[in-house]
C-alpha cells in the first residue's frame, strides 16, 4: 500500500463576466435575491467555441507552472464532469491530447457536483493499489451552455471554471478516509436530459438543459451532508475539532452555512468559492481550496475535508492534509 498527497494544485475560470446585473436584464429577478438567497456576486460564462475540455487544460496549465517539473509522466487523467465538450470522445482523452501527454490512460467521471470527491477517492486509491504513480484529478464545467436562460430558478446560480489537482505517492499518510454514496431515488430533483422523458416514474423536461427541484436538494444536501461527513470523520478516528478546513461542494452559501452550523464548524474556516463563481459543480471544490492556497489561508499540516454532492443524487468526500 502507498500513501498518496497532492502535490499540485491549479484552476481557471474563464473570461465573460456575468453579473447579476445582467441576469435582472433577462429574468424577473434581483441582486438582493441572488445575494440573499445564493451568496453569489459574479460568475464566468466561457466564450461560445470554448469547451470544457479547453477549460480543463488552462487549469493543467495553470497547475504545472506552480508545479514546476515535467507533466509528461502522469499516468492517467480524470475529469469530472457533466458538460462534456461532447458524449464521445471524452474530455479526459481530448485534455490528454491537447496536454501532448503520451503515457497516460484518460478517463470521465459523470458524478455531477460529486465529481471531484470521486475522482479524489479513485487518485488515492490507484496509488495506494500502486498501479499508478502520478494522476491528474480536474473538475471542469461549462455549465451556461446547458443552462435554461428562461428558467430564473436556475440560471442565475451556475457558473463555468475548471480546477485541478496533482495526485502522487508520498512517505507520510495525507489521505485519512473517504465515503461515497448514492440516493438514485432524487435522480428526477437535479437532471439533464434530451433523450428521457421520466426518471424514477416521474415525467422530466428532456430539452438538453439543467433541470433542479431547488427546495428538495436544499432540503436533502443540509440533512445528509453533515451526517456523512461525522461519518468520514469517524472512519479516521478524527472529530470536526481536528479539521482546519471545511470545503463542501459550493451550490449555495446557504447550504454552507447550515452544514458548518450543525458541525459547529466556524465559517471563517470554510473554504468557498460560490461568491465569485457562483455554482460551478464539479470544479467549485479545487476552485475554492486554490483560492484558499493562493491567499495563504492553507498552510502545510492543514486539515480538511473536501465534501461533493449533487445531481444523482450522489455524494463522495475524502478527509486529508494539505502537504504543499
Ligand atoms: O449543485 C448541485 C446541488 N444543488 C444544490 O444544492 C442547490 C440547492 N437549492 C438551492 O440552492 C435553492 O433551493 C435555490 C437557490 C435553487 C432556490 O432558493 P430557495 O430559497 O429554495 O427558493 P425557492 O425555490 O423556495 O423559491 C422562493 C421564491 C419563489 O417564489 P414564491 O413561490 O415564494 O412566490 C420563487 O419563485 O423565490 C422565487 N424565485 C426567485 N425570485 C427571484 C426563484 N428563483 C428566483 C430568482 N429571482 N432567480
Amino acid at each position: 500500500m502507498s500513501y498518496a498527497r497532492i502535490t499540485a494544485i491549479g484552476s481557471y475560470a474563464p473570461e465573460r463576466l456575468a453579473d447579476n446585473a445582467y441576469f435582472e436584464s433577462i429574468v424577473e429577478t434581483s441582486d438582493e435575491w441572488i445575494q440573499s438567497r445564493t451568496g453569489i456576486k459574479k460568475r464566468y460564462f466561457s466564450a461560445e467555441n470554448e469547451y470544457t475540455s479547453d477549460l480543463c487544460v488552462a487549469a493543467a496549465k495553470n497547475l504545472a507552472e506552480g508545479y514546476g517539473k515535467d507533466l509528461s509522466d502522469v499516468d492517467m487523467i480524470l475529469v469530472a464532469s457533466v458538460t462534456p465538450d461532447q458524449i464521445m470522445p471524452s474530455i479526459a482523452t481530448q485534455v490528454q491530447f491537447k496536454l501532448g501527454l503520451e503515457n497516460t490512460g484518460a478517463l470521465d467521471v459523470n458524478a455531477a457536483c460529486a465529481g471531484f470527491g470521486y475522482g479524489m477517492v479513485l487518485a488515492q486509491g490507484l496509488i495506494a493499489a500502486g498501479s499508478h504513480k502520478k494522476i491528474l484529478v480536474i473538475g471542469g464545467e461549462t455549465l451556461s451552455k446547458v443552462t435554461d436562460y428562461s428558467d430564473r430558478t436556475t440560471c442565475v446560480l451556475f457558473g463555468d471554471a475548471a480546477g485541478a489537482v496533482l495526485i502522487e505517492p508520498s512517505d507520510t499518510q495525507c489521505f485519512f478516509s473517504n465515503i461515497t454514496g448514492a440516493e438514485g431515488s432524487g435522480g428526477q430533483d437535479l437532471y439533464m436530459t434530451s433523450k428521457h422523458d421520466c426518471i424514477n416514474g416521474e415525467t422530466v423536461n428532456a430539452n438538453g438543459m439543467i433541470h433542479q427541484n431547488g427546495r428538495r436538494v436544499f432540503k436533502w444536501a443540509v440533512t445528509t451532508m453533515p451526517v456523512k461527513i461525522r461519518e468520514m470523520l469517524a472512519k479516521a478516528n478524527m472529530d470536526i475539532k481536528d479539521i482546519d478546513w471545511l470545503i463542501p461542494h459550493s451550490a449555495n452559501m446557504r447550504i454552507l452555512e447550515v452544514i458548518a452550523n450543525n458541525l459547529e464548524f466556524p465559517m471563517e474556516r470554510v473554504l468557498e468559492s460560490i461568491v465569485n463563481f457562483g455554482n460551478t459543480s464539479s470544479a467549485t471544490i479545487p476552485m475554492a481550496l486554490h483560492q484558499g492556497v493562493k491567499n495563504g489561508q492553507v498552510k502545510k499540516g492543514d486539515k480538511m475535508v473536501l465534501m461533493g454532492f449533487g445531481g444523482g443524487l450522489a455524494y463522495a468526500g475524502v478527509v486529508l492534509q494539505w502537504d504543499l
